[in-house]
């Protein structure tokens, strides 16, 4: 009996040692800009500041936070991992979110988000952006915030700074229109450059170390698998079943991404630039899923009406017909569009402990703790 309890408690003891999160001695702030994979509510808020349409209703939430919580996800986000990692609370939006928190982290990043601006598209004949918010944007609302700051060099100096990720949106909303390939193709150097010249004006700013990420497989998205289904094999990977040449376009994109990094750090070598390498940090689990515990068919959406990927643009995840499916731990994509908090937690975790990131973010942080298993904190609620 005795023996009994001493387990019981030794055991609570480790548990409860494992969940307390310290705050690490890296930084002492997370700044970020990006899009709907890096968003904590910015669209949210401009929807019904604008009256834009805004997609994120219930179900999305309905894990870890059990409500809508302006995140395109079923719950938390990379930036969140990264947060938890780093000790510091969840990174409140700029729009409207917890002003009292912003010195420990502020999120310009807007769901729909491109790099370049409306009228590059407009010019090009494409019409279909989900919002007017660019990177550009993004910095000024950077500096109008940073203006209110009467500390702000010093705490930019303490800040880890993630630009992005953003850029993906620059290729698919042409994709969705169905541009011509080439001429998408051609946007690369101007979306990196775009990224680029953020870069040098953060750091002429005052900002120390950023985390840029580059663009995951979007020919393994249920949103493009659908639209450009076709019967041509060939087309497909042999062993993920994602779209080849879809995926051409971030391998294009990450390539001259890096190239761009390597420029900058040379002309800037005390400031630390890490790359995040979200292609294949996310391609592994396309390859192995089941290693993964996305047993549910890697290629379909968790969330939405039917179909061979469970995806239908006219009736998406948050509208009816569309519902959740039952455990979306078991699937890689929550919305056709969007990964699910299970996918994410595995590309943080092998940006954070494994070797997706360039410099290794832990030589940049040795502190850094792991990630919380995801059962730890059930528990914890049980306990
Ligand atoms: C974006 O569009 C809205 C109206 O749809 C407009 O009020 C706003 O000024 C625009 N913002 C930018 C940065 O162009
Ligand atoms: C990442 O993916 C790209 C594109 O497929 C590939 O060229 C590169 O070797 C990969 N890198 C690693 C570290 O797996
Ligand atoms: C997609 O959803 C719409 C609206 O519910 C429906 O009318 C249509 O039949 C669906 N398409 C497919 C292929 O299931």
């Amino acid at each position: 009996m005795a023996v009994a309890y001493v387990i019981v408690i030794v055991l609570m003891l480790t548990i409860s040692s494992s969940i307390t999160v310290s705050a690490t001695d890296c930084h002492e702030s997370i700044i970020s800009f990006g899009d709907s994979l890096a968003d904590t509510g910015n669209l949210v808020m401009l929807c019904r500041t604008e009256k834009q349409p805004c997609s994120v209703r219930s179900p999305y939430g309905q894990n870890f936070f059990h409500h809508p919580a302006g995140r395109a996800c079923d719950g938390r986000l990379i930036i969140d991992f990264i947060a938890e990692s780093l000790g510091l609370p969840l990174v409140q939006p700029y729009l409207g979110g917890d002003s009292r928190s912003f010195r420990k982290g502020v999120n310009f990043a807007v769901g729909g988000a491109t790099a370049l601006d409306r009228s590059f598209f407009e010019e090009r004949g494409i019409h279909n952006l989900a919002t007017n918010m660019s990177l550009r944007t993004q910095l000024d609302w950077f500096k109008q915030f940073l203006a209110t700051l009467p500390d702000g060099k010093k705490i930019l100096q303490s800040s880890l700074v993630l630009v992005g990720e953003i850029g993906g949106n620059d290729y698919n909303f042409p994709l969705m229109q169905g541009i011509n390939k080439e001429l998408i193709r051609s946007f690369a150097p101007k979306v990196v450059g775009c990224i680029g010249s953020t870069i040098k004006k953060l750091i002429k700013l005052g900002v120390e170390t950023m985390l840029v990420p580059g663009i995951p497989p979007i020919g393994c998205m249920p949103l493009f698998l659908t639209q450009y289904a076709t019967s041509n094999e060939k087309d497909y990977h042999p062993i993920t079943g994602c779209l080849n040449w879809l995926n051409e376009f971030p391998e294009y994109h990450n390539k001259l991404l890096q190239q761009e990094l390597s420029r900058i750090r040379k002309l800037h070598p005390k400031v630390t630039i890490v790359y995040a390498d979200y292609y294949n940090a996310t391609l592994r689990f396309y390859l192995s899923p089941k290693e993964f515990g996305f047993t549910k068919g890697i290629l379909r959406a968790c969330c939405g009406a039917g179909g061979p990927y469970n995806f239908n643009i006219s009736a998406m995840c948050g509208t009816l017909p569309a519902v959740s499916c039952d455990d979306p731990s078991s699937c890689a994509s929550w919305d056709g569009l969007h990964f699910t908090e299970a996918a994410y937690r595995v590309i943080a975790q092998g940006l954070l402990e494994g070797p997706y990131t360039t410099p290794q973010i832990k030589t940049v942080c040795p502190s850094i703790s792991r990630l919380q298993p995801p059962w730890s904190l059930k528990l914890l609620k049980k306990l």
